[in-house]
């Protein structure tokens, strides 16, 4: 079924992209979160950048990058889940309306001493506990976060730093560090805000993934008007491809995009799950390693992984190496795009595209041509400044986020 390899590269094409599953994640979903994200004190819309030369450079008709790296100052889109769900979670937990409530709701006094008595926690690996961490001081609760074996102590600060939370690096890899925090929520009392879901566990998952959806929605109105023909997507858990992915197939249906898939080789567990044939999520056992630390998940969330089962045209396996590329190559664009600051998990796509975009024999497989307008989401900035410095060799571009020319 792997439609094309070469070393470091496994490409899935599902040729006949069955149209069954449902799109569980719509225009309404996203207008209760990004009406929540709006009365937030830090909301801005993220940029979309074009990357004009490239596009002209590989003879397609637009190369466009939501890019993530700027978002609340925390360097990545994963405090939109964070904020929103932790949002829903007090609306009922203090028994208020969530469609009469915002973030201005919570900055009452009384609202907030019963906040105060609220403790989260949660396994990351780095962004989404930053996102979490943050939430947790807006809304003045507390936040404990877990990060696998491995976690470099930079991203385990950051979380810190970020807002109001206590984190600590385990010695396991990232499922059994989520199974921890199942277990410490259970015998502490505080809430297990999980970007991922399993069977019972999908509410706040399902928040979480909405929450991502304010991201889609300002997209598709910086496109103004231009349907995409590709959107390229990293998966980590899915919770966010899966999110995405749904918002722009219904929200363009008619004239879906293709969606393209990326995930690290070691931890492709979207990839070895369509593999499988069998219809289910698989886990990736082991501890992998990769500099795609977002992406370095061994199950995919139950939630949206329907919809990326059924509804992503490519799925792709990618080393190391991909992401690399694409961080020197946002970082140093061509003469006159804008640089982009990323990670390792928000470049693997860029890497990938520009590899696709070398090879004949795999434009044609993705029928990339003259007319294609590609999307592609960077969803971190220098989240790990050493890697990013190492990668790159360039000090990111502070505040470039902004700068970015609009399509
Ligand atoms: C920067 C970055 N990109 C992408 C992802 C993938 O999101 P998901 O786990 O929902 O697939 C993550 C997850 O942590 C991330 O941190």
């Amino acid at each position: 079924m792997i439609s094309y390899s070469e070393p470091g590269l496994e490409i899935i094409r599902q040729e006949l992209c069955r149209k069954t599953a449902e799109l569980p994640f719509t225009e309404k979903e996203a207008e209760s979160a990004g009406r929540f994200h709006m009365s937030l004190p830090a909301y801005a819309p993220t940029a979309l950048a074009s990357l004009s030369r490239a596009a002209k450079r590989y003879g397609v008709g637009a190369i466009l990058v939501k890019d993530e790296s700027s978002r609340f100052g925390i360097k990545a889109f994963k405090g939109l889940g964070g904020s929103y769900s932790m949002f829903r979670i007090l609306c009922e937990e203090l028994s208020l309306d969530p469609g009469a409530s915002d973030f201005t709701t919570f900055l009452d006094p009384k609202i907030r001493e019963r906040c105060a008595g609220i403790e989260f926690v949660t396994a990351t690996d780095g962004n989404h506990g930053k996102g979490v961490s943050w939430a947790a001081k807006l809304f003045g609760c507390r936040a404990h976060v877990y990060l696998p074996a491995g976690s470099s102590e930079a991203r385990r600060r950051a979380i810190e730093e970020a807002g109001e939370a206590e984190a600590r690096v385990t010695d396991l890899n990232y499922d059994r560090t989520v199974e921890l925090c199942a277990k410490l929520a259970e015998e502490n009392g505080w809430i297990l805000i999980q970007d991922t879901s399993w069977e019972g566990y999908e509410r706040i998952p399902r928040w979480i993934v909405e929450g991502y959806l304010t991201m889609a929605e300002e997209a598709v109105s910086q496109l103004e008007g231009k349907v995409p023909t590709h959107v390229f997507l990293q998966a980590g858990v899915g919770a966010m491809a899966g999110g995405a992915a749904s918002y722009f197939l219904k929200r363009f249906e008619g004239r879906e995009p293709l969606i393209v898939i990326a995930e690290p080789t070691e931890a492709a567990c979207v990839f070895r799950s369509v593999l499988a044939g069998d219809g289910r999520a698989h886990t990736v056992e082991g501890d992998p390693l990769t500099i795609m630390a977002g992406l370095n998940c061994g199950t995919p969330c139950g939630v949206t992984w329907p919809v990326l089962r059924d509804r992503s045209s490519f799925l792709c396996a990618c080393a190391d190496s991909f992401a690399e590329r694409g961080m020197r190559a946002y970082a140093h664009p061509a003469g006159g795009d804008p640089p982009i600051v990323s990670c390792g998990s928000g470049a693997v796509t860029y890497g990938l595209l520009l590899h696709i975009l070398e090879s004949e024999r795999l434009r044609e497989m993705f029928g990339i041509g003259a007319d294609s307008v590609i999307l592609l989401v960077n969803t971190e900035g220098d989240t790990d400044p050493g890697e990013y410095a190492r990668v790159t060799g360039a000090a990111p571009h502070r505040g470039q986020g902004g700068q970015n020319s609009k399509v």
